[in-house]
């Protein structure tokens, strides 16, 4: 049988030499080899274009190459074949850095300096938050979530979660469906790691930013359809005690002409906050694919009702 590949990561050639090594030489194909679709078992995707899926006949699981699986779900073909997602604690801990640069950025003032340094300006000091102090949201609490969580605490911050749902204890303060005017009053910064669902679509809009404290940082990693970045662009323009790290957005890449690019109190970055480990994530596709092998079985990582 045989592996189809898609992906337009820089290393897309690494990562196809590494999974032929770890399968074994099993053959890999690309979207262009269209005569060699109905061997095809397992696809291992990022971004794969529409048409595709419908042509593999034999297909038995999508491996999504990241976390994330709404570019699987939107596809105009995508038929319910069980999908498997990489849930790499690796990737969390990358996650971790870029959440931890930020507040960092964000207690010490960095943006500031950087805006004196622009002017070539000896500015007067800005007195740092001690961690201890700074109470860390995380909205949407999840797998990644949970690891960005972990390491932050390590740190010293306070760290509470936000889910819709309860499905199991956590192991820190926790608040669900309408507590979220709460959660969001007790944060001092907001970390949004929510997916992509009909549910979610504008979640942080003005009401919510209204809602944060007036010197705070809303840090961006989860969807970009989950922010209104309309109302956010205003909130900011208006609230310069307010400011903004955003990694995903709703279309990406970002437009030249989209007016957020501009602001002094943003930092953006192209959908960068967590990069898939390549040699890990092979090892866990790897597992996912054996087990199946040996069952022939295999259980969605993604429930379709929940749209995650
Ligand atoms: C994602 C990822 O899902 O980077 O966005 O894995």
């Amino acid at each position: 049988m045989t592996i189809l590949f898609y992906s337009k990561f820089v290393n897309s050639k690494e990562w196809k030499r590494n999974i032929k090594k770890k399968f074994n030489n099993k053959k890999i194909i690309s979207i262009y080899d269209k005569n060699k679709f109905d061997k095809v078992d397992i696809a291992i995707v990022w971004n794969l274009p529409n048409n595709i899926l419908n042509k593999l006949p034999n297909l038995k699981i999508i491996f999504s190459l990241g976390a994330g699986v709404d570019h699987i779900l939107k596809l105009n073909d995508y038929n319910g074949t069980p999908i498997v997602r990489i849930k790499d604690p690796l990737m969390g801990e990358l996650m971790y850095y870029y959440v931890l640069s930020q507040i960092l950025n964000f207690q010490i003032g960095i943006n500031e300096y950087k805006l004196a340094q622009s002017k070539k300006l000896w500015r007067k000091e800005i007195l740092p938050a001690l961690s201890k102090d700074l109470t860390i949201g995380i909205l949407g609490f999840g797998f990644l979530g949970s690891v960005v969580g972990k390491f932050l605490a390590r740190n010293n911050y306070k760290i509470i979660g936000y889910k819709k749902t309860k499905l199991k204890k956590e192991k820190i303060k926790m608040y669900y469906n309408k507590q979220l005017p709460t959660f969001i009053k007790s944060s001092d910064i907001l970390v949004n790691i929510l997916p992509n669902t009909k549910d979610t679509v504008n979640f942080v809009n003005s009401k919510f930013l209204k809602l944060m404290k007036k010197k705070s940082l809303l840090i961006s990693i989860g969807r970009g359809s989950t922010v209104n970045e309309t109302d956010l662009f205003k909130y900011l323009k208006k609230n310069k005690l307010f400011y903004a790290s955003l990694d995903v957005f709703k279309n990406e890449p970002l437009s030249k002409k989209n007016p957020l690019w501009s602001l002094p109190n943003i930092n953006i970055t192209p959908h960068v906050a967590s990069i898939t480990v390549m040699n890990s994530a092979i090892d866990l596709i790897y597992k996912r694919y054996s087990r199946y092998i040996s069952t022939k079985k295999i259980k969605s990582d993604v429930n379709l009702s929940k749209g995650y």
